[in-house]
């Protein structure tokens, strides 16, 4: 079975940025991330010349928007947990997310950890380099695969304190992991204190899709699979719930795409595919 590419950042992080850059370009864009297209780089350019030229101009919008959505949700919690004097953020599986360069102003009292894999963090950080893109004192890269190490360690090391409460975020990463390394995961999130959240994305089963969207998930795990990223975990609302329950976790708040469209940007006439939910769990 292939591998994700070493020292790379890997196909399905370079897809979630261009997701996110084609939002930047919208004038109505959720997430104003103007550094993701250039994060993505040549890889990320033909993709989006792929997407422009192989679908419609709403099949292009509807791209963007699930991507923007999604961090959009994340980087309001943060915010919102940083008003509530909650000073960390782990950004697990963190890929291309510009999060820390851009937001520096509105959350500068947070420490950032973003978690990734050696390799993949490795090629981001040579390309923030690349880009004349500072890291800001208050974001500590921890290299992390999620597979093989113990991220409690790892977050220790690099100055996480265990006993304060953090915003975590997984996000476009369980459904590359196996059920072990999720439990080991949520495991450790769960012995934060209290009050700590976590802002999830999970990918649903095929068999609870319409026939469209069924193909649209297909293409896309055959895509990850065939560079090295397949897709181990799909999970239900209902499974997730129990997951996430039995980890500990008080309240669950579930959102579909179209809760996200609704909250957001209501005014947005573009259909979304229902293959992503996002949850958001306080312990
Ligand atoms: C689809 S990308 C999502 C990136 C980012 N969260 C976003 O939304 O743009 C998946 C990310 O998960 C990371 N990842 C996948 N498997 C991992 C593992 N076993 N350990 C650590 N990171 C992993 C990849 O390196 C990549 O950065």
């Amino acid at each position: 079975m292939p591998q994700p590419v070493p020292n790379s950042p890997g196909h399905t992080a370079i897809l979630a940025a261009v997701g996110r850059a084609l939002d930047a370009d919208a004038p109505d864009s959720i997430l104003n991330d103007h550094m993701a297209r250039d994060l993505a780089g040549a890889a990320g350019e033909a993709i989006i010349a792929g997407l422009k030229s192989q679908t419609t101009p709403e099949g292009v919008a509807s791209f963007g928007t699930v991507f923007a959505l999604r961090g959009r949700l994340v980087e309001d919690e943060v915010a919102r947990a940083a008003g509530e004097g909650i000073d960390q953020y782990v950004d697990l599986g963190a890929g291309l997310d510009s999060f820390a360069y851009r937001r520096g102003q509105t959350t500068a009292a947070t420490r950032v950890f973003e978690v990734d894999r050696p390799g993949a963090q490795a090629w981001k950080e040579a390309r923030l380099a690349d880009l004349g893109i500072a890291t800001p004192a208050n974001t500590i890269y921890v290299p992390v695969d999620f597979e093989e190490d113990s991220l409690a360690d790892r977050l220790s090391k690099a100055g996480f304190d265990a006993n304060s409460r953090a915003v975590v975020s997984w996000i476009a990463v369980i459904q590359y992991i196996g059920a072990k390394a999720i439990d080991a995961t949520l495991g450790f999130v769960s012995t934060l204190p209290a009050g700590t959240r976590l802002v999830m994305t999970y990918v649903v089963p095929p068999a609870t899709l319409t026939d469209l969207e069924q193909q649209g998930l297909k293409w896309t795990m055959s895509q990850a699979e065939a560079r090295g990223e397949p897709f181990l975990t799909m999970l239900t609302p209902d499974e997730v719930e129990a997951l996430l329950r039995r980890h500990g976790f008080a309240e669950v708040e579930h959102f579909a795409p179209a809760d996200l469209l609704a909250r957001f940007i209501p005014g947005r006439k573009v259909q979304l595919p229902r293959i992503e939910r996002m949850v958001i769990a306080t312990s």
